[in-house]
């Protein structure tokens, strides 16, 4: 590979039209490099929320080109896009979407499941190894009513990390916590690209949480300012 990009983004426009015509994103280009932890902020309304969905592929409806390792991801069909998604992107969302009829372990063991890439007795295992990396290993058996809200987004996290993504996404994936539970999220993104080279992109209006990653880029009215 000639280069360590993760994500690459090259003048990615998008328009909404309803009630009214009106472009959110203005020829946004940006790159992550691998092992980058970036965070993304800007006020309410600027477009973080719409971009992310951009990079991660959910939503194809914008003009410019995204390569994730290099490829064109661009113009592929839904079916092409949700393997990609689902071996290269991990997301942590402000509220964890955990499935209320598993239990904590099938619920991180399911995007493994859907990917086909393990053994069920594989997948069991590595999840394992990451709630316990989470230190939520005496929670695995319960369902996640049983949680607090700072244990479901360690789960989403673990669930996020089963198929050895290429990058972790996150839109305020600490939006819903109080202090010591960001600063507990924010330690573990912190562990994971210190230890295992994760490469992180997460949006935040925390700016605590924001200083302390690698790179802050900053948006204002759908543009990227500094
Ligand atoms: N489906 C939609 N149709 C029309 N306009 C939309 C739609 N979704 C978002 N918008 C508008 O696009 C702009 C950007 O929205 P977006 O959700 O990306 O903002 P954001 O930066 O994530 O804000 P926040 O910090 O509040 O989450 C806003 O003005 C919003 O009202
Ligand atoms: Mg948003």
């Amino acid at each position: 590979m000639e280069n360590n990009k993760v994500l690459e983004a090259v003048g990615l426009s998008k328009y909404f039209y309803d009630p009214v015509k009106f472009q959110v994103l203005k020829e946004i280009s940006m790159s992550i490099n691998h092992g980058e932890f970036v965070s993304i902020v800007g006020k309410s309304g600027c477009g973080k929320s719409t971009l992310l969905y951009l990079l991660s592929t959910m939503d194809t409806d914008y003009d410019g080109e995204i390569f994730i390792h290099n490829e064109l991801v661009t113009g592929k069909t839904d079916k092409e896009l949700a393997l990609i998604r689902n071996e290269k992107i991990g997301f942590v969302f402000q509220f964890h979407y955990l499935l209320a009829e598993y239990n904590v372990l099938k619920n991180v063991m399911l995007p493994g499941m859907k990917l086909g890439k393990f053994t069920n007795q594989e997948l069991e295992h590595r999840a394992m190894e990451h709630l316990k990396t989470l230190d939520m290993q005496d929670q695995a058996l319960k369902m996640p009513n049983q949680l607090s809200g700072g244990q479901k987004q360690r789960v989403a996290i673990a669930r996020a990390l089963i198929n050895d993504p290429l990058i972790i996404m996150g839109d305020e994936p600490t939006g819903n916590l109080d202090k010591k539970n960001s600063d507990l999220v924010f330690d573990i993104f912190k562990k994971l690209t210190q230890e295992k080279n994760q490469t992180l992109l997460v949006v935040t209006h925390d700016t605590d949480f924001a200083e302390r990653t690698n790179r802050i880029i900053t948006m204002e009215d759908g543009s990227i300012i500094s």
